[in-house]
């Protein structure tokens, strides 16, 4: 199996003036293709600042971290192509421009792989099909729900075929039943091959996961396999 997160001794120190703060503290991790992984933790835990260096956001302080054999130790530039071709971002607030329609927001992250516009709708499009919104590409996200937004998110997440799908608090914003649905359409895209980490602060949902990697503190707690999963699948 490919490795497609490699973390080695992984530190992040934030510096306010003349005062440090370690938010992260040697963190070891290995995340394999296929595999369905949720981060989860306090308030403060360290989760967003892991997830900000796994979706290459940010760098950390000392440390590797190889995604899907890149060493991200590069220029901003270079972190931005890699980020863009590797990693799908899905939020916890969507994050879709309101003012473009649904397909109009898949197609964002198509637009630096130098496509036709005719190429770029058709990815959008399958992408949308995957995640059952096909019928709904001239909405603007005002028009939908707070689970239709989502699942555009997802589809936008799709787009460009990554290696790694990364979620934050998806279902943060989302009332129980419609979470549970975005839980299950992560399930299904991760039945077909994709690899999902989830990072939230909800014991619940990190227990749909496969595996559950616990932090606190800016450490790894603990990192354990799901022996519910098969069950509840
Ligand atoms: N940019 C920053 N500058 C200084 N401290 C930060 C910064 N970002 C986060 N922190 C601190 O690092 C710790 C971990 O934060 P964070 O990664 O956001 O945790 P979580 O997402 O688990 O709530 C917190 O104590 C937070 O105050
Ligand atoms: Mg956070």
């Amino acid at each position: 199996m490919d490795v497609v997160i490699e973390m080695k001794d992984v530190n992040k120190i934030y510096k306010m003036g003349s005062s440090e703060y370690r938010a992260l503290s040697d963190v070891n991790l290995n995340i394999k293709k296929g595999e369905f992984v949720s981060i989860v933790g306090p308030s403060g835990a360290g989760k967003s600042t892991l997830m900000n260096i796994i979706g290459c956001l940010d760098l950390a302080t000392s440390g590797q971290y190889i995604l899907d054999g890149e060493n991200t130790d590069c220029s901003d530039d270079k972190l931005s192509e890699i980020r863009n071709r590797k990693i799908g971002f899905i939020f916890q607030n969507y994050n879709l421009l309101p003012k473009m329609n649904v397909i109009e927001n898949v197609e964002l992250p198509l637009i630096y792989q130098g496509l036709s516009n005719k190429e770029m709708k058709e990815k959008a499009l399958k992408s949308l099909e995957r995640v059952g919104l096909a019928s709904h590409i001239k909405h603007k996200p005002a028009e939908l729900s707070g689970g239709q937004k989502q699942r555009v998110a997802i589809a936008r997440a799709l787009a460009t075929e990554p290696e790694l799908l990364l979620a934050d608090e998806p279902t943060g914003a989302l009332d129980s039943k419609t979470g549970k649905e975005v839980i299950e359409m992560l399930k299904q895209l991760n039945k077909e091959g994709n690899t999902i980490v989830l990072i939230t602060h909800d014991r619940e949902i990190a227990q749909e996961a496969k595996r559950i990697i616990t932090v606190k503190d800016g450490r790894i707690e603990s990192d354990e396999s799901n022996i519910e999963y098969s069950r509840v699948v």
